[in-house]
C-alpha cells in the first residue's frame, strides 16, 4: 500500500482488488458502523436559564467531546465491576472501572422492556450541568441498557441528613440553591424531573450537589395519557398528582419544597406510617414548623408547598424561586461557576476496594 498526500486529501494506492476490499473493511470497522456508544456533550446550561447572548450560546455549543469519547463499540465486558451502589425498581447501579483507562464510573443497568428507561438516556444525553450527573456513554446488550455515568462519591443527601439530624439554614441555602439551578436547567429544556427526593441528590467529592436518576423524568411536551399518571415517590407527590390531574413542571417545585423542609427539619412534612394518611396529609394537613425555622424559610417552603399548582412558587419560572428573600444572599452566577465554597466536605466513599 502506497500513500501520498495531495492538498488536504490522502490517496491510497492498492496493488490488488483484494487489498482495496481489505482496506475498506478496516476503515468501516474503525469508523464504528455499529451503534455509537459515545455521548456527545451538549452545551452547558446557563445559571439563570435566560439572558445568554446568542453568540455565547453558539460558543458554548462548540465544546468538544472528551478525548475518551472516540467512537467505538463498547460493552459491559470493557469494565471491571466492583460493587453495587444502589438498587431500584428497574435495575441497579454498579461501581465499575474501565479496563482500558482505569477510570471509575457508576453504571446504571436497566432492563430493556422498561419503556420509560430509554427516556432516561435521552434526557441525560441532552444535558450538561454542574449539578446534574454527567452521562459519558450509553450502550445496550440484548436485554439491558447501560448508562455509564460519572461516579459521584460523596453520598446521598438522604444519608447526610440522617447523619446530622438536620442541616443549618446556611447549609440548606447552599444545597437548595444548587438544586434550584439544576431544576431550572431541566425545566428550561422542557424536562419534568418527577423524582426529586433526598435519595436522588448526591454530593460530589467537594460537597457540591449532583442530581441523579432520571428514570421517571419526561419531556413536558410528550402529550400523552401518562400526563395524569401517578408517577414518583408517594412522600414527594404533589397534591395534583395524587388526585389525578395533569402533571406539569410544578410537581418538581412541590417536591423541592418537601426536600427543603426535610433538610431544615430532619423529618418529613407529611410523615405517617400509614400510606393513606400520607396521602391525606399531602392533600390537607397544615404544615407545622419547628421553632428554629426562620420566617424566610417558612415563607419559601409555604409558597412551594402551595396546593394549587397555578399559584405555586416556581410555576412562573425558577427565577421566581431565585428571587425569594431566603436566597437574597446567594450570587447565583458564582454558585453556578462553583466559586462558592461548599459548607461541608464529605468523607469520600473509597472508589474501589483493593
Ligand atoms: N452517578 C452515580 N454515582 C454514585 N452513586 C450513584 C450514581 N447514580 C446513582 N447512584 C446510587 O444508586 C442509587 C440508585 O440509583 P438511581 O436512583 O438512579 O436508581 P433507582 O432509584 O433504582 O432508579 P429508578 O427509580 O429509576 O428505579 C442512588 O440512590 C445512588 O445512591
Ligand atoms: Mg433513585
Amino acid at each position: 500500500m502506497l500513500t501520498e498526500k495531495k492538498g488536504g486529501r490522502i490517496i491510497l494506492s492498492a496493488g490488488s482488488q483484494q487489498e482495496v476490499d481489505d482496506w475498506i473493511a478496516a476503515i468501516r470497522k474503525v469508523q464504528g458502523t455499529e451503534k455509537s456508544a459515545v455521548v456527545e456533550e451538549p452545551a452547558p446550561a446557563h445559571p439563570t436559564g435566560q439572558g445568554v447572548p446568542e453568540s455565547k450560546r453558539h460558543a458554548e455549543a462548540a465544546v468538544e467531546s472528551p478525548a475518551e469519547g472516540k467512537r467505538a463499540k463498547m460493552s459491559i465486558a470493557d469494565f471491571d465491576i466492583h460493587k453495587v451502589l444502589g438498587r431500584g425498581k428497574f435495575g441497579k447501579v454498579l461501581l465499575c472501572s474501565q479496563k482500558s483507562t482505569g477510570k471509575t464510573y457508576a453504571i446504571k443497568v436497566i432492563k430493556k422492556h422498561e419503556d420509560s428507561k430509554s427516556t432516561e438516556s435521552q434526557i441525560l444525553r441532552s444535558i450538561r450541568h454542574p449539578f446534574i450527573v454527567a452521562l459519558h456513554y450509553a450502550f445496550q446488550g440484548t436485554e439491558r441498557l447501560f448508562l455509564v455515568m460519572e461516579y459521584v462519591n460523596g453520598g446521598e443527601l438522604y444519608f447526610h441528613v440522617s447523619n446530622f439530624g438536620r442541616f443549618s439554614e446556611e447549609r440548606v441555602r447552599f444545597y437548595g440553591a444548587e438544586i434550584l439551578l439544576a431544576v431550572q436547567c431541566l425545566h428550561g429544556k422542557g424536562v419534568i424531573y418527577r423524582d426529586m427526593k433526598l435519595e436522588n441528590i448526591l454530593l460530589d467529592k467537594d460537597g457540591h450537589v449532583k442530581i441523579t436518576d432520571f428514570g421517571l423524568s419526561k419531556q413536558e411536551d410528550d402529550d400523552d395519557d401518562s400526563d395524569t399518571s401517578v408517577v414518583g415517590t408517594l412522600e414527594y407527590l404533589a397534591p395534583e398528582v395524587i388526585i389525578g390531574l395533569k402533571n406539569s413542571a410544578a410537581v418538581d417545585w412541590w417536591a423541592y419544597g418537601v426536600v427543603l423542609f426535610e433538610m431544615l427539619c430532619g423529618f418529613h412534612p407529611f410523615y405517617s406510617e400509614d400510606r393513606e394518611e400520607i396521602r391525606d396529609n399531602i392533600l390537607k394537613a397544615k404544615i407545622e414548623y419547628p421553632n428554629h425555622v426562620s420566617a424566610n424559610a417558612r415563607d419559601l417552603i409555604g409558597r412551594l408547598l402551595e396546593r394549587s399548582p397555578k399559584k405555586r412558587l416556581g410555576t412562573g419560572g425558577g427565577q421566581e424561586v431565585q428571587g425569594h428573600p431566603f436566597f437574597a444572599s446567594v450570587d447565583f452566577v458564582k454558585l453556578f461557576n462553583k466559586q462558592i465554597e461548599p459548607p461541608f466536605k464529605p468523607e469520600l466513599v473509597r472508589a474501589v476496594s483493593i
